[in-house]
């Protein structure tokens, strides 16, 4: 890569060091009192995400859709969904945010759209061999009459990949059966997205996330999947071979979109950027990052880590070693709408597989302080890192996990996809708790879509403000230090403290995090900023801090 292409991604820009908090539009805050969140909503708690500190918000899909995959499953690309709001709202909120200084990522969904997508309607309404069925991935099935699918393809939510037409065909979901795949080979496929692109950057968008990014190419033929090991294994390979994830075709079809970016940039006077939910082999994941595609990816190396300092350590280099080899910055997170809260999987046994403990527990290993200790040491961990740090609604709350929500209530297409085997998302997406008291806790004046537990009340963002030691309150001092300290303190320089420690200096900064059981000594430095009490001068178990010379 010669320098001048290398350094495209280089230059000093918003989002390479910025915090980005995601919001879940539908649990975040009610302006209209239906139980479900709305943009009218965001706009109403904007003041709480400048206090917090943030420099963009990434909004997950708020597009008309029947709301089966949360909204992941897109009826119309270029429209808010009635429950949520209007288009006039969306260009209120993205105002009102740039007037506070915050940018706003859109979410993109590409693989699929919702079965009630007009192109799907079309498709599913045309003869056999009809051009308008050429937009989606359907193909005749096997066996004698064509009864069986045509490949072994498993979907993500559990069942066939391929689900049968009333003409006999099958079409290909990668997800839920409401989410019929693109054929990213059709150029009306193509063209549509680049104006989708267009129009959101019109409406004042400043960034893209971009969902299933490994998604999209699927393999011409069509094989079997082989697996080998576990799914997750066989899923993540380090060769591209994979017959429908991380496949090589992929990354004409970035560059196509990039090229959108880079040209609306200069005509809209704002730096627009695309991050990329690309769950790849680490090794691939730098291919996603080169000059002329992602400006950045997310980094689910480091999410899924233990509690475990080698661990740690090993998926902070690679993260480090994959943004710098192509001029881009790490990303780092801890939870989103996809996995259980943080502050619930660190208060598990290591090693507990944390998407089944949901349903199937036993819920009293689960120790909650001990995961709020973790959960705010590894926020100070993150915050001192070099790159971007991306937050989940929530978390600055120090929200655990929902893992009780009563069956009846579910609302995750893995739940009833997986023969009830996997309880599924919801328990991270259940409303914020704003106000100690209230029908929804503040949320909203009607009883949320999804019950809040009554743990909720005590984590509420008014009684958090008013305590200086809370989560909140960490958050917004670790951001507003972050800024002044962290961001352009330069590389990242191991210190070695022992075992079971994780301790680095960038600049005058030093960050030290003790994952043992024990208290450790502390580097003779000024202390800036701890992740909780200290025990006579000593870093305790499952405490970070902040140090300067
Ligand atoms: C990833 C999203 O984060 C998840 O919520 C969704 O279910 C799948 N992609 C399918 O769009």
């Amino acid at each position: 890569m010669s320098d001048a292409l290398h350094t495209a991604n280089e230059h000093e820009t918003w989002w390479r060091n910025a915090v980005v908090y995601q919001v879940y539009p539908r649990s975040f805050a009610d302006a209209n009192g239906d139980g479900t969140g709305d943009v009218a909503g965001i706009i109403s708690r904007l003041d709480h995400l400048a206090t917090l500190g943030v420099d963009a918000i990434w909004i997950s899909p708020w597009y008309p859709s029947p709301l089966l995959d949360g909204g992941y499953d897109v009826v119309d690309y270029r429209d808010i969904d009635p429950r949520f709001g209007t288009l006039d709202d969306a260009r209120q909120l993205t105002a009102e945010a740039h007037a506070r200084g915050i940018k706003i990522i859109v979410d993109i969904v590409p693989n699929h759209t919702s079965s009630g997508h007009r192109w799907f309607q079309e498709a599913i309404a045309s003869p056999i061999g009809a051009p308008s069925r050429d937009r989606y991935i359907i193909r005749s099935g096997k066996g004698p009459d064509g009864a069986e699918p045509p490949n072994n393809w498993v979907a993500v939510f559990g069942g066939s990949a391929w689900s049968r037409l009333d003409d006999g065909e099958w079409y290909l979901h990668l997800f839920d059966v409401s989410q019929p795949d693109l054929d990213w080979n059709h150029p009306e496929v193509r063209a549509e997205f680049r104006d989708i692109f267009r129009f959101w950057i019109d409406l004042g968008a400043d960034g893209f996330r971009i969902d299933v990014a490994h998604g999209l190419v699927k393999h011409p033929d069509f094989p079997d999947v082989e697996v080998t090991g576990t799914v997750l294994e066989s899923e993540n390979l380090s060769d591209g071979s994979h017959p429908f994830w991380d496949r090589d075709g992929v990354h004409e079809i970035i560059r196509e979109w990039r090229a959108v970016l880079d040209e609306a940039e200069a005509a809209v006077g704002r730096d627009l950027m695309m991050v990329a939910e690309a769950w790849v082999h680490p090794t691939r994941l730098p291919l996603y990052l080169r000059h002329d595609e992602y400006h950045q990816s997310f980094n689910f190396d480091f999410l899924t880590c233990g509690w475990d300092a080698e661990e740690m350590r090993g998926a902070i280099d690679r993260a480090l070693d994959a943004a710098n080899g192509v001029g881009s910055t790490p990303t780092w997170a801890l939870s989103n709408h996809d996995v259980v809260r943080h502050a619930t999987r660190y208060g598990l046994p290591d090693g507990t597989p944390w998407r089944t403990w949901v349903l199937d527990g036993p819920h009293d290993i689960l120790d909650p302080e001990l995961g709020l200790d973790r959960a705010r040491a590894a926020t100070l961990l993150l915050l001192a890192l070099p790159g971007s740090t991306y937050l989940y609604q929530g978390e600055e709350l120090g929200l655990p996990e929902a893992y009780d929500l009563p069956v009846d209530v579910l609302d995750d297409p893995v739940w009833e996809n997986s023969g009830h085997t996997v309880k599924g998302r919801d328990g991270c997406r259940v409303p914020i708790p704003w106000e100690s008291t209230g029908p929804s806790l503040g949320f909203g004046n009607a009883t949320p879509w999804l019950p809040q537990p009554a743990v909720f009340a005590e984590l509420a963002a008014d009684q958090q403000t008013a305590d200086p030691e809370s989560t909140l309150n960490l958050y917004r001092r670790a951001i507003e230090l972050r800024r002044s300290q962290w961001v352009g303190a330069g590389p990242l320089e191991w210190l070695d403290l022992g075992t079971g420690t994780l301790a680095f200096r960038r600049g005058a900064m030093t960050c030290v995090i003790n994952l043992t059981a024990e208290p450790i000594d502390l580097p003779a430095s000024s202390q800036v900023l701890a992740s909780g009490p200290l025990g006579e001068g000593r870093l305790g178990a499952n405490r970070a801090m902040w140090l300067t010379d």
